[in-house]
């Protein structure tokens, strides 16, 4: 099944260049089966490993995972240290095998926020994997799409207090440089599983033409299937950027 869709989806050749995902649901996933919400979070790693995998192998360049936003801090002490001890060990064990799949690792949001520990874990992946060519890994930690959109305007007026730039000389490309993203394409297709339809201040002025695809999948349960079902979705649907359709076919 998987098999052809996969032959599918790559005659078919327009692959998204950036896939993001909104990982949602672990929590109900776990609490269908009476087990703590950890548990939900740690079958999700489950699911990260094989979304990454299976996107290096398809040929994807940009996959970029939500994994703890900034409002995910509100959330009871316990599941935050526990969520913050598993990426620490997560990635302690994972980053020898993403370097020897030519992953490249990355992170955007607020890494000064998390544990010292668990910080200093992410900055040697990143340090491992910086000359990799193959997928990069962006993981989203203590992100919060408005909050970035804050400190990109407050470096914009720096630089115009500071001289370096004139008010005249804002743009777009401006804004979009200054963002954690800044060497990232905007994502062509983002995904959000766990069944709720809302952007949840992911990647807000990055996915302005984003295509969305939800499912109602729990994130542990959104594997090879369901991936390669949603780049199917995506495939399926003309980017008009806010042209008409027949400007775009013709
Ligand atoms: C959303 O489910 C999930 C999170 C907020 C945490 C996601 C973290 C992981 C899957 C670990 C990823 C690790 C690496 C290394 C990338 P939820 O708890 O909001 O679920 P609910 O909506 O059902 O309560």
């Amino acid at each position: 099944m998987s098999k052809s869709l996969r032959k599918q989806i790559l005659k078919q050749g327009d692959l998204p260049t950036h896939i993001a995902i909104i990982m949602d649901g672990n929590g109900r996933w776990a609490k269908a089966r009476s087990l703590p919400r950890v548990a939900g979070h740690r079958e999700g790693i489950n699911s990260v490993r094989e979304i990454v995998r299976i996107c290096g192998e398809i040929g994807i360049s940009y996959l970029t995972l939500y994994t703890f936003s900034s409002e995910n801090w509100n959330r009871p002490k316990r599941e935050v240290s526990a969520i913050m001890k598993l990426l620490l060990s997560t990635i302690k064990k994972e980053i020898k095998n993403l370097h020897k799949n030519n992953v490249r690792l990355s992170t955007i949001g607020n890494l000064e926020d998390l544990p010292s520990d668990s910080r200093q874990g992410m900055l040697d992946g990143i340090e491992m994997t910086k000359n990799n060519s193959g997928l990069n890994l962006n993981l989203a930690l203590s992100y919060g799409s408005r909050q970035e959109l804050l400190r990109a305007v407050r470096r914009i007026a720096d630089k115009i207090q500071s001289g370096k730039m004139t008010q005249d000389q804002i743009s777009e490309e401006t804004i979009s440089r200054e963002l954690y993203t800044a060497s990232v394409p905007d994502p062509d297709l983002l995904i959000r599983t766990g069944g709720e339809a809302r952007i949840s201040n992911f990647l807000l002025w990055q996915s302005a033409y984003t295509e969305f695809y939800m499912t109602d999948a729990f994130w542990p349960d959104f594997r090879e299937k369901e991936l390669l079902n949603s780049i199917l979705d995506y495939q399926s649907r003309q980017r008009r950027f806010g042209q008409t359709g027949e400007q775009v076919s013709a």
